[in-house]
């Protein structure tokens, strides 16, 4: 089923209520998704992106019940990750030989992905396509998040179609943000999505939203590829991006840990005691890394200026939990964060050198260098040694 956006612009896309993980199980999402298609329908008919390949019959299905598929004139492919190229060969079948615009890059991703040689049209920024009183000028936007992604911007009707960019993993009956009920977690979901799949980016990010800004391009909706449409106020999620792609930081410290038998989580709780004695206002996060969502940890050290790490030695090195984590962090290069280290042991002890060996690979600020270790169980003694270690770490914030 087709909803209206505006006269000229419809959603063809498909909600999918059922999808608990993304990018395999890199990325939860635990409300859902939605893969974002729109047709503008002017002199000539352009449709824009597509959805996942399990979808793809439903899509093509329910696109004939809007559209003759061969009013369509061009596709406008503005990434080309499966969960938008995907239904691309079943739409092709009925409707062969329809030009797909998309960058050079791909054009390669689609030639790479599906090995077919379909009528590929390379567009650069600047470019543009006239559709009748409308027009889409295509939009450059390298790495937000694959080197292919591109923009488009729909004149008359003032509408950027941003693909991933301003997304949300989040299912809704509601096509606009001005209709959701559940705002805090539309944009809770808009926060997370930029920190798990934009964050290595957010140099490019920036830059990308200060040219389009530049460009002082008349702006009623921002039409991303997943989630809700920005239409209320489409100024809002830009300044978000302003923000989160400069090095953003709130007054929070997170502190993941995991415990084999509770010493590493007492000595958690007691550093966060200690953090809270010098700074009362600093919102302290604790989150068990084994049993807590990873991407809604890392979504909360995003918003952290400062990041403690835990785990006991194990075999030498650390948790499984903890070891993923970390590799996580790594990916995703976070800026101006400050960190540290702690665990428990029983004999060897190598784990908080290791974690900390990380966190600084990682390009954050390590606070104490040696960390903090605990042997065995923490009696009140070595709590106290924990919390001086939290108040230690806290003065130098
Ligand atoms: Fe929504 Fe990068 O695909």
């Amino acid at each position: 089923m087709s909803k209206k956006i505006t006269d000229k612009v419809l959603w063809v896309g498909k909600t999918d209520w059922e999808l608990k993980s993304f990018h395999g199980d890199e990325l939860s999402t635990r409300r859902g998704s939605s893969y974002n298609a729109y047709l503008v329908r002017d002199a000539k008919t352009a449709l824009i992106d597509t959805v996942w390949h399990p979808y793809d019959r439903e899509f093509v299905s329910r696109l004939k019940e809007t559209i003759d598929l061969t009013e369509i004139d061009y596709i406008v492919m503005q990434h080309n990750e499966v969960d938008h190229s995907g239904a691309l060969r079943e739409l092709l079948r009925e409707i062969p030989g329809t030009p797909i615009y998309c960058t050079k890059k791909g054009e390669a991703i689609l030639r790479g992905h599906y090995h077919e040689d379909w009528n590929f049209v390379n567009v650069k920024t600047g470019d543009k396509l006239s559709l009748g009183e409308t027009e889409l000028t295509f939009i450059e936007a390298p790495m937000l998040h694959w080197p292919d992604t591109m923009f488009s911007y729909l004149s008359g009707e003032e509408i950027l179609f941003s693909n991933d960019g301003f997304g949300q993993h989040f299912a809704s009956e509601s096509l606009f943000d001005e209709d959701v009920a559940d705002a805090e977690a539309m944009l809770y979901e808009a926060e997370k999505y930029y920190t798990n799949i934009l964050c290595p980016f957010s140099a490019m990010v920036a830059k990308k939203v200060q040219q389009i800004l530049d460009m002082k391009l008349p702006l009623k909706m921002i039409c991303p590829s997943h989630g809700v449409i920005w239409k209320q106020r489409p100024e809002l999620i830009i300044q978000k991006y302003q923000q989160w792609s400069a090095a953003y930081q709130e007054n929070q410290a997170t502190i993941a840990y995991d415990t084999m038998w509770q010493s590493t989580r007492l000595m958690a709780e007691a550093i966060a005691e200690g953090l809270r004695d010098e700074l009362p206002t600093l919102n302290v996060k604790l989150m068990n890394a084994a049993r807590d969502d990873k991407n809604d940890i890392l979504t909360e050290m995003f918003r952290s200026k400062l990041i403690l790490v835990g785990s006991p030695t194990i075999n030498n090195g650390i948790s499984y939990a903890i070891s993923g984590l970390l590799e996580m962090i790594h990916g995703l290069k976070f800026k101006g964060k400050k960190a540290a280290a702690f665990g428990s042991y029983g004999w060897s002890g190598e784990g908080v050198k290791l974690i900390t060996d990380h966190l600084q690979a990682s390009g954050l600020e390590i606070v104490v260098p040696e960390g903090h270790r605990t042997l065995w169980v923490p009696d009140a003694e070595a709590l106290e040694t924990c919390r001086k270690y939290g108040r230690e770490i806290a003065k130098a914030l």
